[in-house]
């Protein structure tokens, strides 16, 4: 049985092929059109899917949609009618576009059968919370999904149970930890809907000044549920693009929005410091409970709030459960894999024999279509006997290293695959990277990727990260060690590295350890600011002669710049 999964389409679309209960094939749209956060229909993501399967689209039998066309018009059409009287004109314009939206949803959608395809609409946050337990290690756990909005859902909780998934109870939008965090993000002078994780960056920069403040905004409800105050806020009816998100009560009380290129200040910091410890606080709240309804010790999370490693890494250190299993694509390009594996384990009837044990699922080039691409292309290179050894040396001479191996990461996070990569002991390295490659904001993190049994001599408590999506404190006596990895605040955002999951990669860091010292190497992703992590040996190359990137290593051939 070949299923077809589609996430997103509002914005970060995916695909992700299941083929008989195993996942063959999953990625995002964005990095196949080159264009950030991309939405729509994901055409070459399917194809990309098809192909590496072997299959027409004739053969597939299911395709399941990451959201319920009809729930979401039934839904959100009564609430916008309930705001005409504030803002009659948006509200009539958002009822237009909804209708517009779905109508189109539904027909692009149906224009991705084949001959015998059926076409499911799937229930956006089971879907998501599919994502994660449905692939996880974990043969029953709570279930929490946490976004912006669903259907009409912002937050869903349930129980999973060998292949099924149950409901405990949702809260619905504009109750939304992900519509308050978009808002602040706006209010912050960032890009909403995508530079959430710049905010979490900044806020291990500020003190919780105004914590009490967002805990009036943020209301602890009954069985784990919160009320937001939308008094502060005027997304919800106003069109925030034009008009910015808060309300003028929040601008009274915290001043006025940041612009984009204006300086970020004190203030700024301590609001990004708030929000993120209300958001902690709120979801270890909502976690205590779902955890007593339950009586599970383990917690699968998903949704674009489960992106927030911070959150993550205070949960599994201060909440309820003993393990947390967060899939690397949590947002909605993810729903790809819930959606079908959901349809999957309903239609099928067996019990569970996959388990996602690592993000490997995209695209890869071979090694012979490197070097036919670096020929044409009259591109000098090198291919050393040994690849590995190589990579060690320079990175132990402190050169920054593009790292393109194997099949690409599925989700946001490079691990391995698409990275660039550096030494995590020099105390300057953050600093090079940030001017000579990434041109990021400063106080924005590089995350360390660990060999996963040297973990704990490092990072406390952390045995397995293999997606990056916990953050874990630095041991204090560590710290002066691996100072480029280091956050401001002692933590860091670790990915540890099996052997059996991507073996080159191990083999680098442990060969880097020979020389430097530390089981690690510094990871961030093979990209610039604004644009999708590299796909092809192309994109690659362009990346690497447009930044201060020292190497680049493609398979088994090295790039150098003098
Ligand atoms: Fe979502």
């Amino acid at each position: 049985m070949n299923i077809l999964g589609i996430g997103g389409y509002s914005h970060d679309s995916a695909a992700a092929l299941v083929c008989d209960g195993q996942l063959v094939a999953a990625v995002a749209e964005e990095r196949l059109t080159r264009v950030k956060h991309q939405g729509g229909v994901p055409r070459k993501a399917v194809q990309f899917c098809l192909d590496t399967a072997g299959i027409t689209r004739d053969e597939v039998d299911h395709i399941c949609c990451y959201m319920r066309p009809g729930r979401r018009l039934m839904s959100r059409i009564p609430y916008r009618l309930g705001k005409m009287f504030r803002a009659p004109s948006y509200s009539a314009g958002y009822i237009g576009y909804e209708i517009l939206h779905n109508a189109r949803y539904i027909a692009e959608m149906r224009s991705l059968r084949g001959k015998k395809t059926r076409l499911h609409f799937m229930e956006h946050h089971p879907a998501h919370a599919a994502s994660s337990f449905l692939v996880s290690p974990f043969s029953s756990a709570a279930l929490l999904s946490i976004d912006y909005v669903g259907e009409w859902a912002s937050t869903w909780a349930g129980l999973g149970a060998d292949s099924t998934i149950t409901r405990e109870w949702s809260a619905n939008y504009p109750n939304s930890l992900g519509v308050l965090y978009t808002a602040i993000t706006d209010y912050l002078g960032f890009a909403r809907a995508s530079d959430e994780y710049k905010v979490m960056g900044l806020a291990s920069y500020g003190e919780p000044e105004f914590a009490q403040d967002f805990r009036w905004i943020v209301r602890r409800g009954l069985l784990g549920q919160y009320h937001i105050d939308m008094s502060w806020l005027q997304c919800h009816y106003l069109p925030g693009s034009r008009r910015g998100y808060m309300s003028h009560k929040f601008i009274k009380r915290f001043g006025p929005p940041r612009k984009r290129d204006e300086p970020i200040e004190a203030r700024h910091r301590n609001i990004a410091a708030s929000l993120q410890t209300v958001l902690e606080e709120t979801v270890l709240y909502t976690a205590e409970s779902v955890h007593n309804a339950t009586g599970q010790s383990r917690l699968c999370l998903a949704g674009g709030v489960a992106l927030n490693c911070s959150m993550n890494g205070r949960l599994l250190r201060e909440g309820p459960f003993e393990e947390i299993f967060v899939q690397p694509a949590a947002g909605d390009d993810g729903i790809a894999i819930g959606a079908a594996f959901q349809k999957y384990y309903a239609l099928a009837g067996k019990p569970r024999e996959f388990e996602m044990q690592h993000a490997y699922w995209g695209p890869e080039f071979s090694n012979n279509a490197i070097k036919h691409f670096l020929d044409l292309a009259k591109l000098p290179y090198e291919s050393p006997a040994n690849v590995v050894e190589r990579t060690a040396d320079l990175l132990a001479e402190g050169k920054i290293v593009g790292w393109y191996q194997g099949r690409m990461e599925f989700g946001p996070r490079a691990l391995g695959s698409r990275s660039i990569l550096a030494d995590p002991t020099r105390a300057d390295m953050k600093d090079l990277i940030n001017k000579y490659v990434k041109h990021r904001e400063e106080f924005r993190p590089f995350a360390p990727s660990c060999l996963e049994e040297r973990a704990t001599e490092y990072f406390e408590g952390c045995t397995k990260s293999p997606f990056m999506l916990f953050v874990y404190r630095v041991k204090p006596e560590m710290r002066e060690r691996v100072p480029a990895i280091t956050h401001v605040d002692g933590t860091a955002r670790v990915q540890t590295v099996n052997k059996v999951s991507n073996p080159r990669f191990y083999a680098v860091i442990e060969a880097f350890e020979k020389r430097r010292g530390v089981p690690m190497v510094l990871n961030t992703s093979f990209n610039v600011m604004g644009e999708p992590i590299v796909h092809t040996p192309a994109d690659a190359v362009r990346c690497f002669y447009s930044t201060g990137m020292d190497a680049l290593v493609m398979g088994d051939h090295v790039l150098l710049k003098n």
